[in-house]
């Protein structure tokens, strides 16, 4: 199978996680180290995504979400925020177009309303043309923050007490999982963060609460299949207990 054999594939012999999260950070810094503008790293960075996407289907990998774009990343360049949205609408224009070839359900995670119209209408195009394909599922972080996606539900859950339609008392913690934009998927059992970064910037918040993480040295662009490999062995070594005891 290409450029690994089998034994070096210690993630092939158990199942892969069904949801692997993963923070896709360390682009700019490839671009600088190359001389290169910071678009060129995310440009780089498009193209590590669509490789772990192929490669975490063959792994069947059920769920995978990625941050694409922080409630925070607006305050970068305005050339650096046009380089990304440009690079997300081209990828949504490939995945339109490849759509039944590839079978992917694409779901976004965040508040939508301040991305260009242009944008927002490729998103709801992907969403509705893809519910159809339940095999693999890939969420896009895109304008999304874990304090700003609790704060919009709870908003959401207040307005329906206000009309009479849920009481307080209803409220737990799987009601409220409900509205989140993750609402229906299954929290990840793995997130990753490459670039030698050790920090959640503001990453699934609630839905992280038992989550292993994998921090990583690689830059995301140099970001392989092998490191996931790697990323997944370190979860299959780690015991995992959930508050329990041993
Ligand atoms: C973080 O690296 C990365 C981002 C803020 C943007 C991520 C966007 C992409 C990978 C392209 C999106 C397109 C598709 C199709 C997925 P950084 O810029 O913060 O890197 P640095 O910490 O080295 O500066």
């Amino acid at each position: 199978m290409g450029l690994f054999s089998k034994k070096d594939r210690a993630a092939e012999q158990l199942p892969p996680p069904q949801h692997i999260a993963i923070i896709m950070d360390g682009n700019g810094r490839w671009a600088k180290k190359r001389g290169l503008p910071r678009t060129a790293g995310h440009a780089a960075g498009a193209e590590s995504f669509r490789r772990i996407a192929n490669y975490c289907r063959t792994l069947g990998v059920r769920y995978l979400t990625v941050y694409a774009f922080s409630t925070e990343n607006w305050k970068r360049s305005q050339e650096e925020v046009g380089g990304i949205m440009t690079l997300l609408q081209r990828y949504l224009e490939e995945a339109l177009r490849d759509m039944e070839k590839n079978k992917v359900h694409f779901v976004f995670f965040g508040d939508l309303t301040k991305l260009s119209p242009e944008l927002q209408e490729l998103c709801r195009d992907a969403e509705e043309r893809s519910r159809q394909y339940h095999e693999v599922q890939v969420n896009f972080c895109l304008n999304y923050g874990g304090r700003d996606e609790i704060v919009h539900g709870v908003r959401r859950f207040a307005r329906e007490v206000a009309r009479g339609e849920r009481t307080p008392e209803e409220l737990d913690e799987n009601l409220f999982s409900q509205y989140l934009y993750s609402a229906g998927v299954p929290d990840p059992e793995l997130i990753i963060r490459p670039s030698g970064e050790q920090r959640i910037s503001n990453f699934l918040l609630w839905q992280s609460a038992y989550s292993e993480y994998v921090f990583m040295d690689v830059l995301w662009p140099d970001f392989g299949p092998r490191d996931l490999d790697e990323a997944i062995s370190q979860f299959h070594r780690r015991n995992r207990r959930f508050g329990g005891a041993k």
